[in-house]
């Protein structure tokens, strides 16, 4: 057995794909071992989720991470020298007690979620494992293992495209392909086709955060519907092989019961809101809605779900902050049918599992996800199929972030050979 003592925790400022500071952390075992990961960001941020540190002042608009390195390097690193990195459980466990706070924010999620991946990688290399084998556990070295539906965006929306259109994410899934490999080559073809429209009718003017299409739409609907356009363009039949998933991110213009999108000239009360979004999904081939409903809305949250939950996911990002207990407690009062997993939420990869589980014991499906601050860290690719998450979202199909998580998934599925299973159907 290797020796996975940890040596030596360090931390440096590192940049994202949105040109912001970000915080690596990297921790070296006894046995010569290396693990690194890097922080994410998200523009829409659930205000449950862990505190993503920043200094404040007037450096690179305030956002700088010199105290959550410093977190790092002052407190984190003495304490956890000389513990075993290969006991995730251990080190998370220090983590949240040297915090002692709900949302992290004395250290700050963004030190604790970097070095909490960083243990897990530095500890995989030690064994000479891909990390998805070790996040996996006693995976077998024989046997099936599933690859994760992708969702994949084609418009950008909402905080990541000024709130152009309302909707953060136009997504497509494609739940006839045969192999993650398939869903991407169909998504390629979606994608390009979804290009050509918009150059020809002389709407296309660059991309949003994610790399979507940048969204010179009239309406919310036409977003939609141009979607299925591009989806038939590209030669696919919507609904049956490629279908339509949505992030309406509604905390963005939701707030106690009133909804107020910008792209309409009136306002909503909380029960017409869901009904708007019960009308997509009659109208549209969507299988999947995102935070339909206001992070402070769970009686909107259980009555969309009442309503479309036969037929569409009904996804939670901020309502659920990847939190164990608010899974537990929208699965109780009957909101949602399944939860978006993002680690810097949580702070934790422990906490993140914990979410999951709890998701996987409601009967949810469960759907592992960046940020649309991201870097050319892959974590979440073997954090999902090591946990045989349902999907895996990382935005759009273009830029190196998000293309460096979706190649990486192909080298996985590549590697698995005939032990790939990918059942877009089922999920
Ligand atoms: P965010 O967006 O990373 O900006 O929060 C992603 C999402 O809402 O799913
Ligand atoms: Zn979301």
């Amino acid at each position: 057995m290797p020796d996975t003592t940890i040596r030596r925790v360090a931390a440096r400022r590192v940049w994202d794909s949105r040109g912001r500071p970000t915080v690596e952390a990297e921790i070296e075992t006894a046995s010569g071992a290396l693990g690194r990961a890097i922080a994410p960001a998200g523009a829409s941020t659930g205000s449950g989720e862990a505190l993503d540190r920043r200094d404040g002042g007037t450096a690179f608009g305030g956002l700088d991470v010199q105290g959550a390195l410093a977190a790092v390097r002052r407190e984190i690193a003495p304490m956890l020298r000389g513990r075993d990195c290969a006991d995730q459980a251990g080190v998370d466990a220090a983590l949240i007690a040297l915090d002692g706070t709900a949302g992290k924010t004395r250290l700050g999620g963004n030190a604790t979620i970097a070095v909490s991946m960083a243990a897990a990688h530095a500890a995989a290399a030690a064994h000479g494992m891909a990390l998805w084998r070790w996040i996996a556990g006693d995976a077998p070295d024989q046997g099936p293992v599933r690859m994760p539906l992708p969702e994949i965006q084609i418009f950008g929306g909402g905080a990541h495209a000024d709130a152009r259109v309302d909707l953060q994410d136009f997504m497509v899934v494609c739940p006839a392909a045969h192999s993650f490999a398939e869903a991407l080559d169909w998504t390629a073809e979606i994608y390009r086709a979804a290009g050509a429209l918009m150059a020809e009718s002389g709407r296309r003017q660059g991309i949003a955060d994610e790399g979507g299409w940048w969204p010179v739409f009239a309406g919310n609907e036409e977003a939609m519907a141009t979607l299925v356009t591009a989806i038939e363009r590209a030669g696919f039949r919507p609904g049956e092989q490629v279908a339509i998933a949505l992030d309406v991110a509604a905390s963005q213009f939701g707030r106690a019961g009133t909804y107020r999108p910008r792209l309409d000239a009136r306002s909503y009360a909380s029960a017409e809101w869901a009904r708007t979004v019960e009308g997509w999904v009659a109208r549209y081939p969507i299988v999947s809605v995102e935070d339909p409903m206001a992070e402070d809305d769970p009686a909107g949250m259980a009555g969309v779900t009442a309503a479309i939950g036969g037929r569409a996911l009904v996804v939670g990002d901020d309502f659920l902050v990847t939190s164990a207990d608010r899974v537990a407690a929208a699965a109780a009062g009957g909101a949602c049918t399944a939860a978006l997993i993002k680690p810097n939420q949580a702070g934790t990869l422990t906490e993140t599992k914990s979410a999951l589980d709890a998701a996987r014991a409601a009967g949810w499906k469960t759907i592992v996800s960046a940020r649309s601050g991201e870097t050319e860290d892959v974590t979440i690719v073997h954090l999902a199929v090591g946990w045989q998450a349902d999907q895996l979202k990382v935005g759009s199909f273009a830029r190196s972030e998000r293309m460096a998580k979706w190649n990486e998934a192909l080298r996985i599925e590549e590697g698995l050979g005939d032990r790939a299973r990918f059942d877009g159907r089922s999920v």
